[in-house]
């Protein structure tokens, strides 16, 4: 089965790719990741492949999103597992370019960005983050030419930036939000996750149940800022160091006071240890 998945490392030959596939007539989706694949990723993949004929699967821990101290040389790098995984699914193509292909020698633009990218939210506390998000999802964007791409709810503020950036820099690929896959006891899934100790993980639960209980609360007409509070408390009891758990508009990310601003967004970073968990989730009835 592996056979037919194709791996490409040069943008030459993923753009020979899609443009034999487009002149069959073919729409082409694309899944951009940075490996260490898990169902949430697949998911991915699957709904890449409901709104287009074949798609294409980046894998690439790009340099560039992480900040000094963050975990770019530890982050898990898992190539022929992912491969084999994405056999399995609906997956035409994977490009798993080298870095110097992605950042030659000289390489010297980056995306500057305003809007959801400064929601004080990931951006307080991975100022570069998004810049380098950005800078990548552009390139891959634009060596693609796809259709349609798709990214994952599970980064909220992330899938906002792109929308925005896309629309913004005219890029003509249509971008999709996929829902988040989480495990069997609500913990979002993350390549990052592995991070987590044993005891960790069974705390781990609390990030979704915290955010459950607090959007459960503000639908039944409790005061956003009291729900929100005892939230971030109660996460605290649990032994997290909690970066923000906030309350915003679903599609600006403005801070909101009450059910009538508008949809609502709840979005929490917190660690456990040295692991940083993000989360987010709709306040809806
Ligand atoms: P990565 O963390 O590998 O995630 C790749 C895509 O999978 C993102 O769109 C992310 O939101 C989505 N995803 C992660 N966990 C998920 C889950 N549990 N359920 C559904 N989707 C999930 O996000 C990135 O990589 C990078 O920033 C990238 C966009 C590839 C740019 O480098």
């Amino acid at each position: 089965m592996t056979a037919q998945l194709t791996v490409v490392g040069a943008i030459d030959d993923l753009r020979r790719y899609v443009r034999a596939r487009r002149a069959a007539g073919e729409r082409i989706g694309l899944t951009p990741t940075m490996g260490a694949l898990h169902a949430g990723h697949l998911s991915l993949v699957e709904a890449a492949r409901r709104a287009a004929d074949r798609v294409v699967v980046t894998i690439f821990v790009n340099p560039a999103q992480f900040g000094p101290n963050e975990d770019f040389t530890r982050y898990p790098r898992t190539l022929a597992a992912d491969v084999e995984k994405l056999s399995r699914v609906a997956a035409d193509l994977v490009f798993a370019p080298p870095v110097d292909e992605i950042y030659p020698p000289g390489f010297s633009t980056k995306v500057v960005l305003e809007g959801p990218a400064h929601a004080d939210l990931e951006d307080r506390f991975r100022p570069t983050h998004f810049s380098g998000v950005a800078t990548v999802v552009t390139k891959l964007l634009n060596q693609a030419q796809a259709d349609v791409a798709v990214f994952g709810e599970k980064d909220y503020q992330q899938l906002l930036v792109i929308k925005r950036l896309a629309r913004d820099l005219d890029i003509p690929t249509e971008i999709l939000g996929a829902p988040t896959l989480r495990e069997f006891d609500g913990l979002a899934m993350s390549s990052r996750n592995i991070y987590l100790a044993p005891e960790e993980r069974e705390r781990a639960k609390e990030l979704h149940c915290a955010l459950s209980e607090a959007a459960r609360r503000i639908v039944n007409g409790d005061d956003i800022g009291a729900a929100t509070h005892e939230a971030r408390a109660r996460l605290a009891d649990a032994g997290y160091d909690v970066d923000y758990l906030e309350a915003r508009h679903a599609e600006t990310l403005a801070p909101v006071s009450s059910l009538d601003d508008g949809p609502i967004r709840l979005l929490v970073a917190a660690k456990l240890g040295a692991t940083r968990l993000i989360d987010n989730i709709a306040v809806q009835s």
